[in-house]
């Protein structure tokens, strides 16, 4: 058996597995210690160098560090689609040095060698150790193609001020591989363990995963709703968005028709069709037509439980004095949702609530006929609104209780979608 198949990580299941993307910048030599500290660490580590990067470091070198031989090529390795295993054997991707013209291709969506095929073609969370010059670095492109990933959710270590090459001294120096190795270890930390250690991650489990919502259409609603005041003024709440469209992406990946109705700012998943909406009323009309075509449905909007009565046409101003806002209820989306539920669809709420939580959720599960309430304790650090990383326990009608621990919101929707999964076995 060829070394860096697919089967020799088999052989230890229970070790994570990172893809260390080695690009060509001198800070080449400093991802030799990051693989050393990561195998140290237990990680199983497969190194992946550009062609160019073996002008600052050798091959031998990761061959004798990581977990596997090194890879360089999209032709030579035994396995025909080496950057298929790598992506989807990867818990975490890591490039360190990324250099400007890495990141460049990267956000361009470009797949023009190993590397970069592997960071386009896996589901993992990417991190990107940026090196090069403090010119380079302040650069306007090289600042979009960051912004760019980092709306994709790519997690950046952030250079440091230092000694660069040639002598300067500026901003753009790569981060201690100790810093990158404590960032790397800490999302393995947030990936679920059955995710990370593999007890269910080998490749044909990830392949069935992968396209378990095949065939189904799933509709999913996200953000918090604005009801306006007046044409500048509106309520809102402090939901972002991302978990929903963490659902939707994650829903889109196993194989759903996926329709988001979203008041979101937050980037729009390739491959979803996106309905916006701005108002209680307006996500209502779009979640009840859509719907009624639909196997699954979840609303994880806040929508606005009330909405100013009368909306003025006019901005309101100082001088007229400070307005009386009467408000009146909204509807409840979910439970009209739950009266119309067709046979065989499974419906899914969220809870977002900081203290009782799980009575509260257990309440609303019942109130409004759910299968499944994915209740979110918002007080707790990390949790909830705005963060990119949630903590939820999953209550079923049935009245089981399944908590998902503090994880990435793509790792919680997938958690998600495992248990809807179930209960779509079992209507
Ligand atoms: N929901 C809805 N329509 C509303 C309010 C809430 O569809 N007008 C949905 C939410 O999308 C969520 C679930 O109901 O899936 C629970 O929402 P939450 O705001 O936690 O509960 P409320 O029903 O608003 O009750 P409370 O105000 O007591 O928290």
């Amino acid at each position: 058996m060829a070394p860096g198949t697919t089967t020799e990580h088999e052989a230890d299941q229970r070790q994570p597995f990172v893809v260390l993307g080695v690009s060509a910048g001198i800070a080449a030599y400093k991802a030799v210690e990051l693989c050393r500290r990561l195998v140290d660490a237990g990680v199983h580590v497969a190194p992946v160098l550009t062609e160019r990067a073996t002008r600052f470091v050798g091959r031998a070198t990761f061959d004798a560090l990581g977990s596997e031989k090194t890879q360089m090529s999209v032709w030579d390795e035994v396995s025909p689609i080496p950057h298929t295993r790598l992506g989807q054997s990867a818990d975490v991707v890591v490039v360190a040095p990324a250099t400007a013209d890495l990141l460049a291709r990267y956000a361009a969506g470009m797949a023009d060698d190993l590397l970069t095929t592997t960071l386009v073609a896996t589901a993992a969370p990417v991190v990107v150790c940026p090196a090069m010059h403090t010119e380079m670095w302040e650069h306007p492109s090289v600042q979009d193609n960051l912004a760019t990933l980092v709306a994709r959710g790519v997690h950046v270590v952030p250079p440091e001020d230092g000694r660069l090459a040639g002598g300067d001294v500026g901003s753009g120096r790569m981060a201690e591989p100790a810093t990158i190795a404590a960032k790397v270890l800490e999302i393995l930390a947030l990936t679920p363990p059955g995710k990370a250690n593999h007890s269910q991650g080998n490749a044909a489990g990830s392949e069935d995963r992968a396209q378990d919502l095949a065939g189904l259409t799933v509709v999913i609603s996200a953000g918090g709703t604005r009801e306006a005041i007046d044409p500048v003024r509106f309520i809102t709440n402090r939901s972002s968005g991302k978990q929903g469209h963490a659902l939707a992406d994650a829903a889109r990946r196993r194989g759903a028709q996926v329709v988001l109705v979203t008041t979101s700012a937050q980037p729009r998943p390739v491959g979803v069709e996106v309905i916006e909406v701005e108002t209680a009323a307006q996500m209502e009309a779009a979640m009840v037509e859509r719907a009624s075509g639909a196997d699954v449905v979840v609303m994880a909007a806040a929508v606005a439980d009330f909405r100013p009565k009368e909306i003025h046409d006019v901005k309101l101003h100082k001088s007229d004095g400070i307005p009386e806002l009467i408000l009146e209820p909204t509807n409840d989306i979910l439970a009209e949702l739950g009266r119309r539920r067709r046979p065989g669809q499974v419906l899914v709420g969220f809870a977002a609530e900081t203290h009782d939580v799980h009575e509260r959720a257990a309440a609303k599960l019942a109130a409004k006929g759910v299968h499944l309430m994915v209740a979110n304790d918002v007080s707790a650090p990390g949790v909830g609104f705005d963060h990119d990383t949630n903590e939820v326990t999953l209550l079923g009608a049935d009245g089981t209780s399944t908590v998902v621990p503090l994880a990435s919101k793509s790792a919680v929707a997938d958690a998600v979608w495992d248990r809807v999964c179930t209960l779509l076995a079992t209507e």
